[in-house]
């Protein structure tokens, strides 16, 4: 059942468009809540009152026509967009970014993930130029369902072909019900800060932020809106993310205060600087004969203050680096922090922390249970913290 799941189903023309007639009826069945969008072309082969009636809403159709904001509107709304058939024309669009139908310009505005059905004849499908943008498609994060074999409308036989209505449905529901943070809102801290000493000079740490990226990865393929607070790193965005970037520590700590008590889930996973140089030299400090000293203050601990204004039913994870007396720090952390599960990672292992693509954890919780992990790739790593995550909430929830 896809209960009160919001689905933009995109529609374009292609002479399967009446196979969208039927998944429609199948996503209506569910439970699902859908919007249709088409193509200005999907007229000629299935007309437009057959999907508003279907679906329960008027179909959105042409850019102009209603309120200019409504592809904004959408793709802000859906939990997941799926266009079938995709034609062979919307899909070079969707791959270069090109914006000029009501369709691509909800697939740019889209935060959910999307998932194209491709339709087109055989040899459409086989050229280079199909097959690159799909494989572009797939690096952007967008799932290309494969396409059916068989007879095509032209008489023609080979790939190409879009899958049943049947078959779209099960992937659908698939993507769907392997999403257990839809609907939570999930925020990260993830990277280095940079505290300056003057223009030209700063205080850091060799955090690359790969942990917190893959958090916001996988945070955003279980179905959560993520919001990522990142410090500077080399990393791009991980599709379906929203990314905040600050440098100091007290740039983080208001960016996560900005947010944090719309939250449900927030990780803090950035190695913040925990001392900052007292003054800033406006101009760049000259040497002079001698050594020197710069004077450090604090810097504000923003797990702790969060930890502070936490509510019941929101979930706080902590890291936890140490380089000796590892458990017992890391159960201090919990407790000082009032976090709900630490995540420790020694210094001692080798291939665990600091920008090295796998690490090797320990989650702790509230309740004393220590769950020890072997040596993975980082986003398999965050894969196991989520996993931890949903549980508590599952059992907390009864
Ligand atoms: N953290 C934070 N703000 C700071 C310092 C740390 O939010 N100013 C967060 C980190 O993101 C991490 C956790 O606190 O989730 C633990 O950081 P760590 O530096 O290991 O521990 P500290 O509490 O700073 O203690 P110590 O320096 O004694 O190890």
């Amino acid at each position: 059942m896809l209960d009160q799941a919001k689905i933009i189903l995109g529609v374009t023309g292609s002479i399967a468009a009446y196979k969208a007639v039927y998944l429609l009826r199948l996503l209506k069945k569910a439970g699902a809540d859908v919007r249709v969008v088409t193509t200005a072309s999907v007229d000629e082969f299935v007309g437009e009152l057959t999907f508003s009636s279907l679906s329960g809403h008027s179909v959105f159709s042409g850019l102009w026509e209603e309120e200019w904001s409504q592809h904004v509107e959408l793709g802000t709304w859906a939990d997941l967009m799926v266009v079938a058939p995709a034609t062979a024309h919307t899909l070079a669009k969707f791959a270069h970014g090109l914006c000029d139908n009501a369709l691509t310009a909800v697939y740019l505005a889209a935060r959910c993930p999307v998932m194209v059905a491709p339709a087109m004849d055989v040899d459409m499908f086989l050229h280079p130029r199909t097959a690159a943008n799909l494989q572009q498609l797939s690096q952007d994060g967008v799932e290309v369902l494969p396409s059916g074999t068989g007879f095509l409308a032209s008489g023609l036989e080979g790939p190409g072909r879009l899958l049943e209505p049947e078959e779209i449905f099960a992937h659908i529901q698939q993507r769907l019900l392997d999403r257990p943070l839809r609907g939570k809102k999930v925020l990260i801290t993830a990277g280095p800060t940079r505290e300056a000493i003057d223009p030209v000079r700063f205080l850091s740490n060799h955090s690359s932020g790969k942990m917190g990226y893959a958090l916001a990865e996988v945070a955003a393929q279980l179905g959560a809106e993520v919001v990522l607070v990142s410090g500077p790193t080399s990393l791009s965005t991980p599709s379906q993310v929203q990314k905040v970037k600050v440098v100091s520590a007290q740039e983080m700590y208001e960016a996560v205060h900005e947010c944090v008590d719309r939250m449900d889930i927030v990780i803090m996973a950035a190695a913040v600087s925990d001392y900052t140089p007292e003054e800033v030299a406006t101009e760049k400090m000259k040497k002079k004969e001698g050594d020197m000293a710069i004077a450090l203050k604090r810097t504000k601990d923003i797990l702790k203050s969060v930890g502070k204004i936490k509510k019941p039913d929101q979930t706080l994870v902590g890291f936890a680096m140490e380089t000796q007396n590892e458990l017992e720090n890391a159960k201090n952390k919990l407790v000082s922090k009032n976090l709900d599960f630490v995540v420790l990672n020694s210094l001692r292992d080798p291939g665990a922390g600091f920008g090295h693509e796998t690490n090797k954890v320990s989650i702790l919780d509230r309740q004393g249970g220590i769950a020890q992990f072997p040596l993975k790739p980082k986003k398999e790593v965050a894969k196991d913290i989520f996993q931890k995550i949903v549980a508590g909430i599952e059992r907390q929830s009864g």
